[in-house]
């Protein structure tokens, strides 16, 4: 891993994201996932996962994260944290982003944006924007 990328708290960030799985809304799945986004002003915006009967109207613990961000005119971030797992597990696997939540990162954030997948506040890993999502189709290509 490239230890260069952590240019913050990232223990912080990590029990903010392990805490939120707390709150996620599973009864379908049971995989429980939480998510703490770093904004560039130093305030982190939290999410879990919320799932819901009809299945598609479902939100991913990242996506939560960036939509409270966003609307509350924030738009500038630094990193997120990434956990999830099985309800009730005792150890967690990497939970890795999905399709959907990285493009909806790459929507507002820069190519060194910092993407945390850990198990623990010290077992973790850590990707650039343009790692998680090569070649992306952004702002850019719409609008120039
Ligand atoms: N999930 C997330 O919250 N984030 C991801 O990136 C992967 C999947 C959620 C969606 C669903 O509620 C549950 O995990 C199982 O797919």
């Amino acid at each position: 891993m490239d230890n260069s990328l952590i240019t913050f708290d990232s223990k912080e960030l990590i029990e903010k994201a392990l805490e939120m799985r707390n709150f996620s809304y599973t009864p379908y799945s049971h995989f429980n996932v939480g998510a703490a986004l770093l904004a560039k002003d130093g305030k982190i915006y939290t999410g879990c996962n919320i799932e819901n009967a009809s299945f598609t109207p479902g939100n991913c613990a990242e996506r939560t994260a960036f939509f409270k961000a966003v609307s509350e005119g924030v738009k500038d971030f630094t990193a997120i944290a990434i956990v999830g797992g099985p309800d009730g597990a005792q150890e967690l696997e990497y939970c890795p982003p999905c399709g959907v939540c990285r493009q909806v990162m790459s929507e507002f954030c820069h190519d060194d944006f910092v993407v945390i997948c850990a198990k623990s506040v010290d077992e973790f890993k850590a990707y650039k924007m343009t790692e998680i999502l090569p070649d992306r189709f952004g702002p850019k290509d719409l609008l120039g």
